[in-house]
C-alpha cells in the first residue's frame, strides 16, 4: 500500500494524534526533484555526479584520539575552508524549510550529515537564498567570532509544533561570509543544517552548538534523536527529538482500511478496526524505542559521521557477503559500494553484467561506463541489507504508482535504460549500485573510505530511519530503522 502514503505529506503533518512528547516535524525536498527520470541513462551525466557525490567524503581523514578513531577535516588553513562557502544551494541536495525573523522570512536550509554546524552563508552573488538581517526585527548580532569567516548571530525561528512562546525559539545562527577578494564572493549564498554527530570525533568547525543541541538545551525536544522518512522520491519528512513512524502508520492504516470502509466512512467499526491496527504497528505506550529496530553506530569506524554495520548482504535471499561497514547519506543518490563487493553483488543477480560490455568500444562513454553495471530491465531484483539481525529490502517490494509515471524503465533498481547510441535499445537497465574509486585515488588518501559503502537515498526509500545521537560525549550513539 506504499503508493497511497506518496505525496501525502502534507496531510501526515497534520495528523498528530500520538503527539505526547514533543517532536518537530519538518518537510524536506529534493532541489531539482527526483534524481532517476524516465529518460535513457546518461552515463556522462552520472559520472559526474558520482564524481561531485565522493569528493563530498575526500575532505576528511581518520587519526587517533585517545584511543579512538576519529574523523577530522583535511583543511587546516582555517582562512581557506572552501567546503564551509561553496556548499549552499546545490542541484541535488536535500533541504528544508524554516521560518525565521520578524516579519517572517522563509529560508530554505540545506542538510548536511556530513557537518554538525547550523549557519547561513552570505555572499554579494546575488546567487541562492540570502538570510536578511536587516529586515528582521528580532535578529541580533554579536562581536565575536566563532570561526574565522563566521560571526555569531540569532534570531527567532518558527514551528508550528512548539506550543509555547508563540511557536518561537531564539536559535544562535552564525552569519559566515567569503574574504574580500576570494572567489567565495561569487558563491550562493544559502544555510545548512548539520546533522552529524557531536561528542568526540565531532566535525563542527564552528564554536557553537548544533540545530539539534539548542532545541536540547532549551527543552523544546525531549530526545538527543532526527529521524528522516523520505515519502517519495522529492519529499520527505525530517523529524527532531522523535520520529514520524505513528503519523505515517496511521495514515497508511486509515487509508487501507478506508477502503474497505469506502460506503461508511463514519462506521464506528471502521475507527475500532483503524484503532486495532494501530496499536499493533505502534504500541501506544512506548516512545521511538520500541517503533524501531536499533544498531550501535559501528565501534571499529571513525566517529563523526553515521556508520553502521550491514552484517549481510542477500540477493534472492541468500547471503552474498558478510560485515559491510556502511555510511548512511540522504544527499548520496547513489548506492556507492567497494569495486569487490559490487561484482560479487552484481555476478548474482542473474543477467547482469558490467555495462562496457554492453558498448561499442568507439563510444564515447564507454571510458566512463567502467564502474557501472546493467542488469536485464524486466527481471525482478530482490537485494536485501541484514542490520541487527533484521532484512531490510533495498530495492525490492512495491513501486509508487509516481514511479511508473516519471521513473525509469526497469524499476526502483534502474537509473536508467542503457543507451548504446543507437536507437534500437537494449532491454539492460543501469543498476543504482555503482561502484566507487573512493580510497583507490590520492585524493582519499587517509580517509578511510575504501571498503566503505555509501548507503544514499534510495538506501532510505520506504525505510524510517532514526538516528539517536547518545550523550553530549556522543556515547551511547545508534541508528534505528523500521519498514513501512
Ligand atoms: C548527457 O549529459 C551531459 C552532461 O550533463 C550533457 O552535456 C549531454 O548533453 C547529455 N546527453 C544527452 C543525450 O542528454
Amino acid at each position: 500500500m506504499r503508493h497511497l502514503i506518496g505525496g501525502f505529506l502534507f496531510c501526515i503533518l497534520a495528523v498528530k494524534t500520538f503527539a505526547n512528547a514533543p517532536t518537530i516535524h519538518l518537510p524536506i525536498y529534493r532541489r531539482g526533484g527526483r534524481f532517476a527520470r524516465h529518460e535513457l541513462a546518461n552515463i556522462t551525466a552520472l559520472t559526474r555526479t558520482i564524481s561531485q557525490v565522493e569528493e563530498r567524503y575526500s575532505r576528511t581523514y581518520t587519526d587517533v584520539d585517545r584511543n579512538r578513531i576519529v574523523r577530522r577535516w583535511h583543511d587546516g588553513l582555517i582562512y581557506r575552508d572552501r567546503h564551509m562557502l561553496d556548499e549552499a544551494g546545490l542541484q541535488g541536495l536535500w533541504y528544508t524549510k524554516l521560518q525565521v525573523g520578524e516579519p517572517r522570512q522563509t529560508l530554505e536550509i540545506d542538510l548536511d550529515m556530513l557537518s554538525p554546524d547550523f549557519y547561513t552563508i552570505m555572499t554579494t552573488s546575488g546567487q541562492g537564498l540570502k538570510y536578511d538581517t536587516f529586515s528582521s526585527n528580532t535578529h541580533e548580532d554579536f562581536n565575536d567570532f566563532p570561526h574565522a569567516i563566521c560571526r555569531s548571530s540569532s534570531d527567532l525561528f518558527y514551528f508550528s509544533d512548539l506550543i509555547s512562546d508563540m511557536n518561537s525559539v531564539r536559535l544562535a545562527f552564525p552569519i559566515c561570509q567569503a574574504p574580500k577578494c576570494s572567489r567565495h564572493t561569487l558563491a550562493a549564498s544559502g544555510s545548512i543544517l548539520g546533522l552529524s554527530p557531536l561528542g568526540l570525533g565531532s566535525l563542527s568547525r564552528l564554536e557553537s552548538s548544533s540545530f539539534i543541541q539548542q532545541l536540547l538545551n532549551q527543552q523544546k525536544i525531549q530526545y538527543n534523536l532526527f529521524s528522516l522518512t523520505i515519502l517519495d522520491s522529492a519529499s520527505g519528512v525530517l523529524s527532531f527529538g522523535g520520529t514520524i513512524a505513528a503519523e505515517v502508520e496511521e495514515t497508511k492504516i486509515r487509508q487501507e482500511i478506508g477502503l474497505k470502509y469506502i460506503d461508511q466512512p463514519d462506521s464506528q467499526a471502521k475507527e475500532e478496526e483503524v484503532n486495532g491496527a494501530l496499536r499493533f504497528a505502534i504500541p501506544p505506550s512506548s516512545t521511538h524505542e520500541r517503533h524501531f529496530k536499533w544498531t550501535d553506530v559501528s565501534n571499529g569506524a571513525a566517529a563523526g559521521w553515521h556508520m553502521t554495520l550491514v552484517t549481510g548482504v542477500r540477493v534472492a535471499g541468500v547471503k552474498i557477503l558478510k560485515n559491510q561497514p556502511v555510511l548512511l547519506d540522504i544527499n548520496c543518490p547513489f548506492i556507492l559500494a567497494p569495486p569487490v563487493a559490487a561484482a560479487r553483488l552484481y555476478e548474482s543477480i542473474s543477467g547482469a553484467r558490467r555495462l562496457v560490455t554492453l558498448l561499442d568500444q568507439p563510444h564515447e562513454a564507454w571510458y566512463e561506463a567502467t564502474r557501472f553495471w546493467s542488469f536485464p530491465c524486466l527481471s525482478a531484483i530482490d537485494i536485501s541489507f541484514e542490520i541487527a539481525g533484521w532484512q531490510y529490502p533495498v530495492v525490492s517490494g512495491e513501486r509508487l504508482r509516481e514511479d511508473d509515471i516519471h521513473g525509469p524503465a526497469g524499476g526502483r533498481f534502474s537509473l536508467g535504460k542503457v543507451d548504446v547510441g543507437t536507437n534500437s535499445g537494449t532491454g539492460y537497465c543501469v543498476g543504482l549500485i555503482v561502484e566507487t574509486a573512493m580510497g583507490l585515488r590520492k585524493e582519499w588518501q587517509g580517509s578511510d573510505m575504501r571498503d566503505i559503502w555509501v548507503l544514499g537515498e534510495p538506501f532510505f526509500r520506504g525505510l524510517g530511519i532514526a538516528f539517536d545521537l547518545g550523550d553530549e560525549k556522543g556515547k551511547g550513539s545508534r541508528i534505528g530503522l523500521r519498514t513501512y
